[in-house]
């Protein structure tokens, strides 16, 4: 196989531009290429604004960028040069015709074997970066392989596991590299030339091969998981409320199990981000599909269980707000799916704050990354909605303040000037439980956190 020189990753989104940045930066020998279609984007890749927050991307792209990294929409140059082509597209859950609202929308996917097709002059390694149903090797391999042209193409499957918001770290440091690919001899030949890549970083203990169908499946299922685990301890956090229990000291005691482990058992209002329920309601169709109904009704719990987190949080608010929020100015503390992104995709507080404006509550929302996101994601929102950077600005004359993403600037705020600025009786809701509740309550708020007992002043 043809050494490899270049690297071409089709996709500048929230993978593909900073993996391939940490690629970049580890291989210098490497010259890398990041195409879209969106030429917005790559303008913003190339300017000194990039496009996405993530802590350390900046420093790793000034690094790379015009040395060995370069974000560019000439698709078929870049396609002509590359020896290796990574693909990391959206594939987001489809909204139109069959297994719509469950299956994955693959044009994007699709659209690129055909570029690919359509410009290359040699045959190449085809890396799935992105997440894509288990057997879609499959398809691309027969929309690749129907060439005229007599080209012959390997198709690998590369998922990743990075988390917005430590997405450096993750990739510098990942627990797994898994690449999955064919049997035959080209295949392993393929799935060393992508192994090879990470070599130059990652211990080869912590790069697993598989076979095709097991690393699409895997990225599903480890979405599943982690998802399944949040939904666990979110249904727990009612049980909770109900009987006085403490849901943070259950996480505590269970996650001591090491069989159970203590992560990703956070009872908040719901998990967010691009990708969880898309995942699963993929996993979801593909059960349906392979005629597994009892299978998918498991896993489309996890879903309704999220929604149903934060429908129940805007239940609470009403019934502590005396069944009214009508004309209530509610200040709305984060927007974001989680804590340092900028990302809004499918955030929970999307759905609370649509709940709210509902309820004809007036929002003040505060973010500090999140604020333009808010203002396309609310957009169509009938009612009263303002955006703010300035917390206090946002709480000033409040009746509730409302936490709904774990930024660590929430929990550094002079609770004692909100509380001054609010109206009274001054409500708090924390929906990601990371506010100090007895504190606040001893300033003289009325706290209500998720899955404890709630602390008030009324009798
Ligand atoms: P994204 O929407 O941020 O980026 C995808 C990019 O692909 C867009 O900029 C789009 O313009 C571009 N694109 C679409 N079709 C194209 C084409 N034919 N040619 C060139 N460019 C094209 O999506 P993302 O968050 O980066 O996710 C990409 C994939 O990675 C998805 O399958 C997702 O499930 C998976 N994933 C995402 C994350 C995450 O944290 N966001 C983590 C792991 C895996
Ligand atoms: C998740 C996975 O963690 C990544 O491994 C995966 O690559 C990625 O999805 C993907 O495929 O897109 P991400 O969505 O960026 O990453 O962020 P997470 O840290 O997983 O958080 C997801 C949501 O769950 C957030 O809304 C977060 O607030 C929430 N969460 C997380 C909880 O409510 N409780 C927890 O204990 C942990």
């Amino acid at each position: 196989m043809k050494e490899i020189r270049n690297i071409l990753c089709i996709g500048a989104g929230y993978v593909g531009g900073p993996t391939m940045a940490v690629i970049a930066d580890h291989c210098p020998e490497y010259r890398i290429t990041v195409v879209d279609i969106d030429a917005r984007r790559i303008d913003a890749w190339n300017s000194p604004r990039l496009p996405i927050y993530e802590p350390g991307l900046d420093q790793v792209v000034a690094r790379c960028r015009g040395r060995n990294l370069f974000y560019s929409t000439d698709i078929p140059k870049g396609v002509r040069e590359a020896d290796i082509i990574f693909v990391s597209v959206n594939t987001p859950t489809k909204t139109f015709g069959s297994g719509a609202g469950r299956a994955s929308d693959l044009q994007f996917v699709e659209r690129t074997a055909r570029q690919i097709v359509e410009y290359a002059q040699d045959g190449k390694i085809v890396v799935e970066k992105s997440t894509l149903p288990v057997r879609t090797a499959q398809a691309l391999s027969r929309v690749l392989q129907a060439n005229a042209k007599g080209l012959r193409f390997q198709i690998v499957s590369n998922p990743e596991f990075l988390a917005e918001g430590t997405a450096i770290q993750d990739l510098d440091d990942p627990e797994r590299v898994l690449i999955g690919g064919t049997d035959d001899p080209e295949g392993q030949e393929a799935v060393e030339a992508v192994a090879r890549i990470y070599t130059h970083w990652v211990p080869r203990e912590k790069i697993i091969t598989t076979s095709l169908w097991s690393s699409e499946l895997t990225k599903l299922v480890a979405n599943a998981f982690l998802a399944q685990r949040i939904s666990s301890i979110n249904s727990i956090s009612a049980l909770c409320e109900r009987t006085g229990a403490d849901v943070d000291q259950v996480s505590q005691a269970i996650g001591m199990d090491s069989r159970i482990g203590p992560k990703f058992l956070r009872a908040g209002i719901g998990f967010g981000g691009s990708c969880f329920r898309k995942d699963i309601l993929n996993l979801v169709y593909l059960c349906e599909h392979y005629g597994l109904p009892e299978v998918a009704r498991y896993w489309e719990s996890v879903v309704d269980i999220n929604d149903y987190q934060a429908r129940r949080f805007v239940e609470k608010m009403l019934e502590a707000m005396f069944n009214t929020v009508t004309e209530k100015k509610v200040a709305i503390l984060g927007f974001a799916f989680k804590a340092n992104t900028g990302d809004t995709r499918d955030t929970p507080a999307l759905a609370v704050c649509r709940q709210l404006l509902a309820e004809r509550a007036s929002l003040a929302i505060c973010d500090p990354r999140a604020l333009d996101n808010a203002r396309q994601e609310l957009g169509d929102a009938d009612g009263n909605v303002s955006y703010t950077p300035d917390p206090y600005l946002a709480c000033q004359d409040a009746h509730a303040v409302v936490l709904l993403t774990d930024w660590p600037d929430f929990q550094r705020l002079d609770y004692r000037r909100i509380l001054d600025s609010l109206q009274k009786p001054a409500f708090l809701f924390d929906g990601r439980n990371c506010l100090p509740h007895q504190a606040l309550f001893n300033l003289g708020y009325n706290v209500y956190p998720t899955g404890k007992p709630p602390w008030t002043h009324f009798p």
